[in-house]
């Protein structure tokens, strides 16, 4: 079976944790991967669950959770996430993910920080470092040998012995180094689909669906552009009060924004997508499970997306999940209505 990819469409944020937590329990992968990012990106699993080094799928006890060499990592959080959530016994790390130093940190607090309001964990001094064949490598790091193995050559047996493997992605396509219209406002690597599955270390070819995530509203942590802004006012009203995972530092709200969806799906040649938050956004729709069930205006606005989003794309086949809610089973699940 080919493995699915779970990206972000928006600014990263999208709630791609909630909707990978549910796919891990749902679908019962084989694989969980997390590609992709470093400890600055932070994914919220289910109430209370945070994780921001392993796999958000940590949540089915069944899968094997894998961390790939396209990932940066910091030793000390990885071995504290792999602790606080008991996963020592299923979790594997890729022999060449690139390894935060103490130097990184401070490089990052002296630069990044100020100039361009990263988060300060390190990653992209990592990943520069990296690019310079100055970094060091998970494979020379003795803490981290229990754990060390080559995700590539697990994923692609699995994929060969027909295993169910879903990758995680992390942050989102407006936050791509390689997107220009955000560019320096922008991460230490590309967001899409086609890179995730490179970190990994597995072709186009064996990738399966794309989930592209939406929040019902787009959130920003940090500076950047934003379209169709929300006033403090409006935020307000709605009650949506949100602050980073990582940074803790409050988000900025705005509409959610059509022109950006369009290009992520077609970026990432996204063939689903979900929506998550409806809920906070319209009342009355808190913890639904049907989507007749929904409001109007909660349905129209999906509806209207949906139809947007499908004149985008050939690859698209429509808004599969919508999440209603934090936990995993607060979800609309139409994957098999379509
Ligand atoms: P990713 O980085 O995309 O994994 O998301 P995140 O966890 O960093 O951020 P997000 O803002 O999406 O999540 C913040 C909070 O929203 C967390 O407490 C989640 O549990 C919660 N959340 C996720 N999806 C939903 C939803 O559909 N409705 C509601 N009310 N809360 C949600
Ligand atoms: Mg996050």
């Amino acid at each position: 079976m080919k493995a699915n990819v779970v990206v972000g469409g928006f600014y990263g944020d999208e709630g791609k944790g909630k909707i990978v937590g549910y796919l891990a329990l749902k679908d019962n992968p084989d694989y969980v991967v997390r590609a992709g990012g470093g400890p600055q990106a932070g994914h919220t699993v289910t109430e209370g669950k945070k994780v921001t080094q392993i796999p958000s799928g940590f949540v089915n006890s069944s899968s094997r959770l894998l961390i790939a060499r396209g990932t940066v990592i910091n030793p000390e959080i990885v071995l504290r996430e792999i602790e606080e959530y008991g996963v020592e016994d299923r979790i594997g790390i890729d022999f060449g993910c690139t390894i935060i130093q103490r130097k990184h940190r401070i490089e990052e607090k002296g630069d990044l920080v100020k100039r361009i309001g990263s988060v300060g964990t390190g990653t992209g001094p990592a990943r520069k470092d990296r690019i310079l064949r100055k970094a060091k490598i998970a494979k020379r790091i003795e803490l981290l040998r229990p754990y060390l193995t080559d995700v590539a050559q697990e994923i692609n047996d699995a994929l060969k012995s027909d295993k169910r493997i879903l990758i995680e992605g992390v942050q989102g396509y407006g936050l791509s180094l390689l997107n220009y219209e955000f560019y320096p406002n922008v991460t230490s690597q590309d967001t899409t689909a086609s890179q995730f599955a490179a970190d990994v270390g597995i072709g186009p070819k064996a990738i399966g669906e794309i989930f592209v995530v939406y929040k019902a509203y787009v959130s920003r942590v940090g500076r950047g552009p934003l379209r169709y802004k929300w006033t403090k006012r409006k935020a307000q009203k709605l009650g949506i009060q949100e602050q980073g995972t990582v940074s803790r530092r409050p988000r900025r709200f705005g509409d959610f924004d059509k022109e950006l969806a369009a290009k992520s799906l077609i970026g990432n040649t996204g063939t689903q997508s979900a929506i998550t938050c409806l809920d906070r956004l319209f009342d009355g729709n808190a913890s639904i499970r049907e989507f007749s069930k929904l409001t109007t205006e909660a349905r129209n606005f999906t509806r209207d997306i949906e139809v947007f989003l499908t004149k985008q794309s050939p690859y698209f086949k429509g808004i599969t999940l919508i999440s209603t809610g934090p936990n995993s089973e607060d979800i609309i699940d139409r994957r098999q209505v379509l």
